[in-house]
C-alpha cells in the first residue's frame, strides 16, 4: 500500500504505545521508516515492547510518562529531543475508559477518564506543539471514538473528553496551521485489543455478539487498517488534510442513526408479498 521508506527520517512520539492499537501503530510506523517514540506510565509494558519494534530495525525510544502530570511531559519531550531532536509527529493514544451508569460515578472516577483524555492530550499537545512551532512544521493525530459527537450512555466520562479532543482537533487545524502544523483525529469503531476489551466488554454482558450485530460489515477492525490510515495521515502524502476526523468503523455509527436500518432483520420473502401486494393494490 505504501513506499517502503514513507515515513523514512520521521520521528513519531505514541502516547499509550506500548498496548494495543498504539503499539500496532508504532509497529507500522517502525516497519516504514519511522523512529518511534512511545510512552505510557508502566515501564515494564514500554520496554518490552520498545524491544520489539527495536527487532524491525528503526530506532525506538521508550519512556515512562502520566500524561496527566505536566512535569512529566515536559520531561518526556525532553528525552525525546536529547535524543532525536526533533519531533515530527505526535499522536494522542493514551485512553482511560469503564463502562458505569452514570448515576453510580463519583467525581473521583469522572475525573480519572477526562484527565487521561482530554487533559493528558491537552498537555502532549501543548508541550509538543511549543517544539512543532520552533520548528515550523509538525503534525498531530488525535484517537478519539465516534461517540465523541453521538454520546454514548454507559461511558459519560469518555464521550466527554472524546467530544473535547475533538472540538480540540478542529480549533487547532485553524489556529496552528500559520506554524504549518496539521491536526486531525481518527475515530475508531470497535477494535478487539485487551484493555478496551476487559473494561468495555466484560464476560457475561455478550459484548462482543452485541458489538458485532451493530456492525454493517458484520466485522471488528483489523489493527493494520487502522495503522495504514494513520500511515496516510501523518504521511506527506495527505498533506492538504487539515481539522478532519476519519471514521473508520464499518459503518456501525451510521447503522444506528438512520432510523430504517433495523428494515434489514425483514425476510426478503417478506419484502416480496409486500412487492405483489402493492402492485395489486395498484392495479384494483
Ligand atoms: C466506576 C471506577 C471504575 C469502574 C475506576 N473507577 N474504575 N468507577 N466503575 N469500573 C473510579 C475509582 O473508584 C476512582 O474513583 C477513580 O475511578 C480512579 O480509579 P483508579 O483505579 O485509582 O484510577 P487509575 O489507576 O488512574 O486508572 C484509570 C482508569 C483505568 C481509567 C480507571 O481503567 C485505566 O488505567 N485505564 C487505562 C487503559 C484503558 O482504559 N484502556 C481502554 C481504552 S478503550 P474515586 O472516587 O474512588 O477516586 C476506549 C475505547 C472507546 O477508550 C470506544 C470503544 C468502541
Ligand atoms: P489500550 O491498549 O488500553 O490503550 C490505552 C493506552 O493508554 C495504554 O497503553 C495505557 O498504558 C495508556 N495510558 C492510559 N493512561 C495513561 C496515562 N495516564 N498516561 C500515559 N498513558 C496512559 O486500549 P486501545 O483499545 O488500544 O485504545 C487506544 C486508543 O484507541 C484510545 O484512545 C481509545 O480510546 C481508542 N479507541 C479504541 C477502540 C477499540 O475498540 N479498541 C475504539 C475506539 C477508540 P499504561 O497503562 O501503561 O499507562
Amino acid at each position: 500500500m505504501f513506499e517502503k521508506d514513507i515515513l523514512k527520517n520521521k520521528v513519531v512520539l505514541i502516547t499509550g504505545g506500548g498496548t494495543g492499537l498504539g503499539k500496532s501503530m508504532a509497529m507500522r510506523f517502525a516497519e516504514l521508516g519511522a523512529n518511534v517514540v512511545i510512552a505510557s506510565r508502566k515501564k515494564e509494558v514500554i520496554t518490552k515492547t520498545a524491544s520489539q519494534i527495536q527487532e524491525i530495525g528503526q530506532e525506538v525510544l521508550g519512556l515512562q510518562c502520566d500524561v496527566r502530570d505536566m512535569d512529566q511531559v515536559n520531561t518526556m519531550v525532553s528525552d525525546t529531543l536529547n535524543h532525536f531532536d526533533k519531533i515530527d509527529i505526535l499522536i494522542n493514544n493514551a485512553a482511560g475508559n469503564f463502562i458505569s451508569p452514570t448515576e453510580m460515578l463519583s467525581t473521583g472516577g469522572f475525573k480519572a477518564v477526562v484527565d487521561i483524555v482530554l487533559t493528558g492530550t491537552f498537555n502532549c499537545t501543548l508541550a509538543v506543539g511549543k517544539k512543532m512551532i520552533k520548528q515550523k512544521k509538525g503534525n498531530i493525530l488525535n484517537i478519539v471514538t465516534t461517540y465523541a459527537w453521538t454520546g454514548s450512555g454507559y461511558v459519560v466520562p469518555s464521550a466527554s473528553a472524546k467530544a473535547g479532543v475533538l472540538a480540540m482537533t478542529r480549533s487547532l487545524a485553524v489556529e496552528w496551521a500559520k506554524y504549518n502544523i496539521r491536526t486531525n483525529a481518527i475515530a475508531p469503531g470497535p477494535f478487539i485489543t485487551d484493555g478496551a476489551w476487559k473494561r468495555l466488554a466484560p464476560p457475561g454482558l455478550n459484548m462482543k455478539k452485541k458489538l458485532k450485530s451493530r456492525i454493517p460489515l458484520k466485522r471488528f477492525g483489523e489493527h493494520l487498517e487502522l495503522s495504514n490510515l494513520a500511515t496516510y495521515l501523518i504521511s506527506e502524502q495527505s498533506g492538504y488534510i487539515n481539522g478532519e476526523v476519519v471514521t473508520i468503523d464499518g459503518g456501525e455509527w451510521l447503522k444506528g442513526a438512520g432510523q430504517f436500518n433495523d428494515l434489514e432483520k425483514i425476510p426478503k420473502s417478506l419484502w416480496k408479498t409486500m412487492q405483489v401486494m402493492r402492485k395489486r393494490s395498484k392495479n384494483n
